[in-house]
């Protein structure tokens, strides 16, 4: 009679081991899929809190050309909302209509970032503002330029009253004024947030298996991890060349960061063509090919950027799910400039 002890063990035993092994090599979508779930408020730092008369002034002067030398070019000029927060230029072009050495990059989610810019070397929304304003070939204008445009329009001097306390206009002041509006540029709900919630026919089939190798075969979510699908950091994917080094000018002895931009977000992926931050990458099937191939070769590359070897189900499957990370249209004013 004892025969039958070990016959059972191994009949209960058996499959589950397989079962164990199955769970080691593929992801647990159940568990992955909570990983993603948007739970954070807007931030705001305590110098810079939020108050709806700084977010509605920041959010005129977001759109006021008043800022460029020919008073032509806004923020959003090159920020559309329309277009995922960028401009659908391969290279940004400035108030002179030349073109800049890199591409508008979005501005959804970026109250989450610490570092922005492609090379990472601003530390707030705050600080980045008058980057733009006062580059040579950007906006080509100069503090004291804006300051005094914008102190001759009585509006203005109104708004910036409300906002804190009395009529000075200063350069910080813009820079907190702009900066509380872009903390509200925040991705809307997307078919892939729906799924994540817990409605399973939100997105279809293909983009569920997509969404396994994103996370399994595609090592994808290494970098592009969370719910704005950026870990903020910065990585040489094997696409900058010569002397485009990103963050490596910032650390000249670093070998990782040598070609390191920054992880962008993957929210309106979609509306965001051409990517990457020289535009060079015309759309998301050429972008799925290129991590396919795995970029140069080279000491500063990624450890996990390599090879994939994905199948044309794969990359088809990879690209359903991208496309469920654009969220509803989100309908933003264009305030009449106040002269
Ligand atoms: C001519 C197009 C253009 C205009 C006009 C422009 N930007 Fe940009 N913006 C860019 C480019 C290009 C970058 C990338 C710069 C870099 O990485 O060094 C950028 C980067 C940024 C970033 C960093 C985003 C991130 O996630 O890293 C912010 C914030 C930003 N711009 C806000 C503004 C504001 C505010 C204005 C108006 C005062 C403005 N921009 C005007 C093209 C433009
Ligand atoms: C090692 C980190 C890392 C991994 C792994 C990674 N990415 Fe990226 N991704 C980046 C960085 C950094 C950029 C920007 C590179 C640049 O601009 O030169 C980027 C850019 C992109 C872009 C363009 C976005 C834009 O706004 O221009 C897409 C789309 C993208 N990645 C999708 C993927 C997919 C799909 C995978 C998996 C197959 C993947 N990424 C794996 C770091 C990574």
């Amino acid at each position: 009679m004892n025969w039958k002890f070990p016959s059972l063990l191994v009949c209960v035993l058996l499959p589950l081991s397989v079962a164990a092994s199955v769970a080691d090599t593929a992801p647990d979508i159940a568990s992955l899929r909570a990983k993603y779930l948007r739970t954070d408020p807007i931030p705001y730092p305590d110098d810079d809190p939020y108050s709806a008369a700084k977010a509605k002034l920041g959010h005129t002067l977001f759109f006021d050309p008043i800022f460029s030398a020919s008073g032509t070019i806004s923020c959003a000029s090159c920020h559309k909302p329309d277009r995922g927060w960028e401009d659908g230029l391969p290279l940004a072009v400035g108030d002179a209509r030349h073109s800049l050495k890199l591409k508008t990059p979005t501005l959804l989610d970026d109250a989450w970032l610490d570092r922005l810019g492609w090379d990472g070397r601003f530390h707030s929304l705050e600080q980045v503002t008058f980057a733009p304003i006062v580059a040579n070939g950007n906006m080509d204008m100069s503090e004291v330029g804006v300051e005094t445009r914008l102190a001759s329009i009585p509006q203005y001097v109104q708004d910036f009253s409300a906002a804190f306390g009395d009529a000075a206009i200063t350069r910080k002041r813009i820079e907190m004024a702009m900066a509380t509006y872009e903390r509200s540029i925040v991705s809307t709900e997307a078919p892939f947030d729906r799924w994540v919630e817990g409605d399973d026919n939100a997105i279809n089939a293909s983009a569920k298996r997509g969404f396994a190798i994103f996370n399994g075969k595609g090592r994808c979510n290494e970098c592009h991890s969370g719910w704005a699908f950026t870990d903020g950091s910065f990585h040489d994917i094997g696409v900058a060349k010569d002397d485009d080094i990103g963050r490596g000018r910032l650390f000249p002895t670093s070998v990782k960061l040598r070609h390191a931009f920054k992880t962008p977000t993957l929210r309106d992926v979609t509306l965001r063509a051409p990517y990457m931050h020289d535009g060079s990458v015309p759309t998301l099937e050429a972008v799925i090919d290129l991590y396919d191939k795995g970029g140069v070769d080279r000491p500063s590359r990624a450890e996990v950027i390599k090879p994939l070897h994905l199948s044309g189900q794969e990359k088809a499957d990879l690209l359903a799910f991208l496309q469920t990370l654009t969220g509803k249209p989100q309908h933003v004013d264009a305030p009449t400039p106040p002269r």
